[in-house]
């Protein structure tokens, strides 16, 4: 390192403030800082800006119907079709051979869909699910990788008006079937199977071991060839070739059906404080426009753009900021199949070079992973195509939010620290990347329109410096409608905590921690309740636990989040055996395996740690946070309230990181 490479090192440590680029205020899309004022002065009426990115088929008579809280209703009366909005309004704009979708596998083939091509995908697929027999508001089930039918199945539901859910290809089959089962969805679209790290992974086979814990009938698999001669297959009496079925529809035209602004859209499930995962809707108006209104004004994002957020498409990020988001606003977007290491640790920095990627979104996690590689990748390629970069899922530490501002963004783009959960649909809190000064490890201010603020047990603001949590004080139009066939759970889950007594206000919890500036800025501590976040992916801790005691020979479990240097939070299990079992090598495979039977390979546990006792406090409470303590490796407090207090050293003992 030269003196001058060193000093300017020493000086990005210290700064704590970092302000937009001129380059990238002049072209932004959002630059006036009034935005703030008019969206306060204007609410409800300020979210047309929203609606006005999207075409309508019927425009809406009211922007929020707030007559049965908390159940808003956004934009009512109108009527709009999102695959139209994705598609065919772009196609009858000239934009016809723009490209939509470039997909690259990874092996490293490659597929480019224009706007042309990729409305003639969608119509086929949707004239081949309704063949199949699906109508209107019939739940589809996609349990698919990154391939391009992903999206195009997405849009093929948004076009005849079923919705979808999307489930995690990662996931395992029990998990499949918990979520088919929850939303009575009688229709699978899934792949024989995809690319991970140079092998080819059987999908085909998890699927069909999840569709023998479907309790209704399932009528029709529809089953993506994407391995060839790869992977051999077979297909059952009622699974059908995706190929073969889209072949019979080549050059069909399937109008697009216009959905009421509240018709449900889509189902996502999450992981919440209880074992069972919650379905979570989001609607056609609403979720649309606010997809599209972020990425307008917090991606920046443009029609003539490549944009490359590098999430799965089973997760909400995928969702919001790879398909329908930019999608909505025309843009061109990058998917990716494989990891960001294979073949080489370069990998995503080649594609960014080769494709000219404009603005790029990932998570924290993956930013430290790159941190822990070296800089000696990205300096490998051109990056200066990037204008704008993204982080969302997790909090991000100032360090890796600098390294990823001097070595991806070369000092030259901004970055937004973004906080949302799968329930808000879109962006929530962060910096507007043409108007705010940036602050490393902290989201930003809330978004215009957006009530949120910070607040103590009891509901009251806190001061600024003072920790509390995060609430949300007026609805939105991304926001979750209700947990699917659940309306008391959406109540108690996100309402209850709250809202006043009779509720005159309703307040939304999103169960974050967090602290406040003087400039309003908020900095978001983590999950407050028994969810942790494993690189970016949000578990339920008590899901694992009841994995882990569903196996033979563990009598009790208490699962925890505890630091991790890459993955932020990592799984640890502290596990009792039954009496007559061993806590040794063999039950601790066993309980592994449980966790991956359960969910998958995102919730593999750190460490398995076997003790005779859980601490716990007098009451017979175990002590959580004790247990966190220890798996982070964190220095001990007082241990002699508990009952038990002797277990504690036991335990810590078997503990890597202490
Ligand atoms: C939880 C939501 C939003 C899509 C991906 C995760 C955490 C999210 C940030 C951020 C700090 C963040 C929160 C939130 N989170 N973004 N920028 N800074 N924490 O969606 O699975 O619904 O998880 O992720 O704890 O509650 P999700």
């Amino acid at each position: 390192m030269t003196q001058d490479e060193a000093s300017l090192e020493a000086r990005l440590e210290e700064q704590e403030a970092f302000d937009p680029p001129e380059s990238f205020v002049e072209q932004a899309n959002v630059t006036d800082p009034g935005i703030y004022e008019e969206f306060e002065e204007n609410w409800p009426d300020c979210w047309e800006r929203a609606a006005d990115l999207l075409s309508w088929e019927e425009s809406y008579d009211t922007v929020l119907d707030d007559s049965n809280e908390p159940f808003y209703e956004w934009f009512t009366g109108g009527e709009l079709n999102a695959s139209y909005n994705c598609l065919d309004r772009h196609v009858a704009d000239g934009a016809s051979d723009r490209t939509a979708i470039k997909w690259e596998g990874e092996p490293g083939e490659t597929r480019t869909y224009t706007y042309g091509d990729l409305l003639a995908e969608v119509e086929a697929f949707a004239a081949t699910l309704r063949d199949l027999g699906v109508e209107e508001d019939d739940v589809v089930t996609l349990y698919m990788p990154m391939i391009p039918e992903l999206p195009i199945a997405m849009l093929a539901c948004a076009r005849i008006g079923a919705p979808h859910s999307v489930v995690f290809a990662g996931f395992s089959a029990d998990a499949l079937a918990t979520r088919m089962n929850s939303a009575d969805s009688e229709y699978l679209v899934t792949c024989d199977g995809y690319y991970r790290r140079g092998d080819a992974l059987d999908h085909l086979s998890k699927a069909n071991e999840g569709l023998e814990g479907v309790d209704h009938e399932v009528s029709d698999v529809v089953v993506v060839d994407r391995l060839g001669d790869e992977l051999e297959h077979s297909l059952s009496e009622n699974q059908r070739d995706y190929d073969e079925l889209v072949a019979e529809n080549e050059g069909a035209s399937v109008e697009p059906v216009a959905r009421d602004a509240e018709d449900m859209l889509f189902l996502m499930y999450t992981s919440g404080t209880t074992g069972k995962p919650k379905g979570v809707k989001h609607t056609t108006g609403g979720y649309l426009a606010y997809a599209a209104w972020t990425s307008h004004s917090v991606l920046d994002l443009k029609p003539e753009d490549t944009y490359w957020c590098a999430a799965d498409i089973g997760w909400i990020t995928g969702h919001s900021y790879i398909v329908y988001g930019p999608l909505a606003l025309g843009t061109s977007t990058v998917m990716y199949e494989g990891t960001p290491d294979y073949p080489d640790k370069d990998r995503l920095w080649e594609i960014v070079e080769r494709e000219e990627v404009d603005v790029f979104y990932t998570a924290p996690t993956a930013i430290r992973a790159f941190m822990k590689w070296g800089e000696k990748y990205p300096e490998q390629h051109d990056l200066s195509s990037l204008r704008l970069l993204g982080t969302v899922g997790e909090p991000i530490n100032p360090r890796a939010w600098k390294w990823y501002y001097k070595h991806i963004g070369g000092e030259e783009c901004p970055i937004v620290d973004t906080w949302w959960q799968t329930e808000t649909g879109g962006m929530m809190i962060t910096t507007l990347p043409g108007i705010n000064t940036m602050k490393p490890g902290t989201a930003g201010p809330p978004l215009p329109g957006i009530g949120a603020q910070v607040v103590d047990a009891e509901g009251a603001e806190v001061g600024a410096g003072q920790a509390g949590y995060v609430t949300v004080n007026k609805p939105w139009p991304g926001m979750l409608r209700t947990l699917y066939n659940n309306d008391e759970r959406f109540i108690s889950e996100y309402w209850e905590e709250y809202s006043d007594e009779g509720a005159d206000e309703w307040v939304y919890f999103p169960e974050d921690g967090a602290k406040i500036d003087d400039d309003g800025y908020i900095t978001i501590l983590g999950r407050v309740d028994d969810v942790i976040n494993v690189s970016g992916h949000r578990l339920g801790t008590m899901e694992i636990e009841s994995a882990v005691v569903g196996v033979e020979g563990i009598a009790e479990a208490a699962v925890v989040g505890g630091d991790h240097e890459v993955k932020g939070e990592a799984v640890y299990v502290y596990a009792i055996p039954e009496d007559g079992y061993d806590g040794d090598a063999d039950l601790e495979e066993r309980a592994v395996q449980g966790i991956l039977d359960s969910i998958g390979p995102i919730a593999k546990p750190e460490e398995v740690i076997f003790t005779p006792e859980l601490p716990k406090t007098r009451s017979g409470k175990i002590m959580r946070r004790l247990l966190e303590d220890i798996a982070s490796g964190n220095e001990l407090g007082n241990t002699s309230t508990l009952r038990n207090p002797d277990v504690v050293d036991d335990i810590a003992d078997q503990v890597d990181s202490s």
